[in-house]
């Protein structure tokens, strides 16, 4: 059964800018603030929330953590790796705040939403001033402001997460790409991943306050913006009489923004019509993210991830046949408690099989309370780290192969800014989602290009624009 949806009402709202606006004049107030992300899209986005909140609140950025006044930890739980370098860091910041006593400790985020989370941070972390979860960041202003005021300690973490808040600042960190959140949470369980008990239910946004949002962003100049949710092909499904994704997607491209983008589709839901989506609408971006996790059925089935190996490859095949030029991408898991070498051997040939143009590669790891945990078979960290290391080597060589396969093509590509590597060098995504470097005037930061691939790196492509298109 869904549980009831609570939408922050105007009223909340309107309490929560009022509490940003007397945050001006509390006396002793921090004045610079410094946010630390980690882990998926979601949380970048949610960070762009925070920093708007915090500046509606009359701090500025401060450019490293050990001159803000207030450092706010946005952690990631997806993994025991992203919670130890959290926890790492927040205790690192201990030591600084040992020099700078008026020094304030936030921590929000996925791991905070975490059972037991909130209890371990009251008792083992007593340097951390403020901690909230995932289900109450509108409500910043207000634990900022208490925490200040009464110069206690604040910790706040709702049980539930079925709120959905419209309308909160957002300071976007690029000018010409932009996050647009369609719906929060998770309904799939898989049973490795913590996600669904640290976001809640699936909660959409309406079609309405998308189109609004996008409208605006078209408006000022954004070319290209990523819509977000765990399981984006099942928006819409918690609302009678919702719109379906690829309607959303229809929607929104006739707005006028130059690209879209989304993140992540679960390939059980992918539908024919999502699939057709990419070979009528220009505006969609050629990429798609399809995380598979493993080759094989048997672990498939252990994941609950409700496909087969054969379901997957089939799903490929008509997005081949539908749109060839459509570059795909997964995420894989290996060392799920149970695999067998031929468990792994299966996902390795799917991998030879598909062609991906890159990869995401985790070795599994055991979160709290998720049904995984529970299973036997754990597979030995060695074994993990060999079987991990010949998938990501396979992996780069399919790479290869697909960039080979895109020389002296012509590609799109949004520049993002200067080049890591070198100077005179711009780079930026092509629609495929691969960043492509090129020489050029970083007068055309921000503008979408037309690029002949030259050459191929290991993970990035290489171009010249092509003049006079
Ligand atoms: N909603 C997205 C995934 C979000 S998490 C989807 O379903 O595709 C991103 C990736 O982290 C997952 O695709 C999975 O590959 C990985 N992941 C999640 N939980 C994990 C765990 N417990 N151990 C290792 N990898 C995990
Ligand atoms: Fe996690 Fe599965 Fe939901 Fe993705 S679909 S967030 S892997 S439970
Ligand atoms: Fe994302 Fe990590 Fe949370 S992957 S949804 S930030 S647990």
């Amino acid at each position: 059964m869904r549980d009831e949806l609570i939408r922050i009402t105007q009223e909340e709202l309107e309490a929560q800018k009022r509490f940003a606006r007397e945050f001006h004049s509390l006396p002793g107030r921090p004045r610079t603030y410094h946010i630390v992300t980690y882990g998926c899209q979601m949380n970048a986005h949610d960070s762009e929330k925070l920093a708007g909140m915090l500046e509606d609140m009359g701090m500025t950025a401060a450019p490293a953590r050990e001159e803000a006044d207030f450092v706010l930890h946005n952690t990631c739980c997806i993994r025991d790796n992203a919670e130890r370098k959290a926890l790492g860091n927040v205790t690192w910041l201990k030591e600084i705040k040992k020099e700078r006593p008026e020094m304030l400790i936030g921590v929000c985020g996925c791991m905070v939403q975490e059972p037991g989370m909130a209890e371990k941070i009251l008792h083992q972390y007593p340097f951390v001033d403020l901690a909230f979860g995932t289900g109450n960041i509108h409500r910043l202003p207000e634990l900022l402001y208490r925490a200040v005021d009464t110069r206690r300690r604040v910790v706040a973490v709702p049980e539930e997460q079925t709120v959905l808040a419209e309308g909160l600042p957002i300071r976007r960190e690029s000018p010409f790409q932009s996050y647009v959140t369609i719906m929060y949470g998770c309904n799939n369980f898989c049973s490795y991943c913590i996600v669904p008990y640290v976001r809640g239910r699936e909660r959409s946004r309406s079609a309405d306050d998308i189109l609004r949002e996008v409208e605006g962003l078209q408006a000022r100049g954004v070319q290209e913006i990523m819509l977000l949710g765990q399981n984006v092909n099942s928006y819409g499904n918690d609302m009678p009489g919702g719109v379906s994704f690829p309607e959303l997607l229809r929607r929104v491209s006739r707005t006028g923004i130059p690209r879209i983008r989304f993140m992540t589709s679960h390939p059980k839901d992918l539908s024919d019509e999502l699939i057709a989506e990419y070979a009528e609408n220009p505006v969609l971006c050629r990429h798609l993210h399809l995380p598979v996790q493993s080759g094989s059925n048997a672990i498939l089935s252990a994941m609950n991830r409700r496909y087969t190996r054969e379901a997957y490859l089939e799903k490929v095949e008509k997005i081949r046949r539908a749109a060839p030029d459509v570059g795909l991408t997964t995420d894989l898991i290996v060392a799920f408690p149970g695999e067998t070498d031929l468990d792994f051997e299966d996902t390795m040939d799917l991998v030879r099989q598909v062609g991906y143009d890159s990869a995401f590669t985790f070795i599994y790891s055991p979160r709290v309370n998720t049904r995984a945990a529970e299973m036997p078979g754990r597979i030995d960290p060695a074994l993990a780290t060999e079987r991990i290391e010949r998938l990501i080597a396979l992996q780069e060589e399919m790479t290869q192969k697909r960039f080979a396969e895109m020389i002296g093509k012509r590609e799109s590509v949004l520049v993002a800014g200067l080049s890591r590597r070198s100077e005179n060098q711009l780079t930026g995504k092509c629609s495929r989602n691969i960043s492509v470097n090129f020489p050029g005037d970083p007068a055309l930061i921000g503008k979408i290009v037309p690029v002949r691939i030259t050459g191929a790196g290991k993970t990035t492509l290489k171009g010249q624009i092509i003049e006079g298109e």
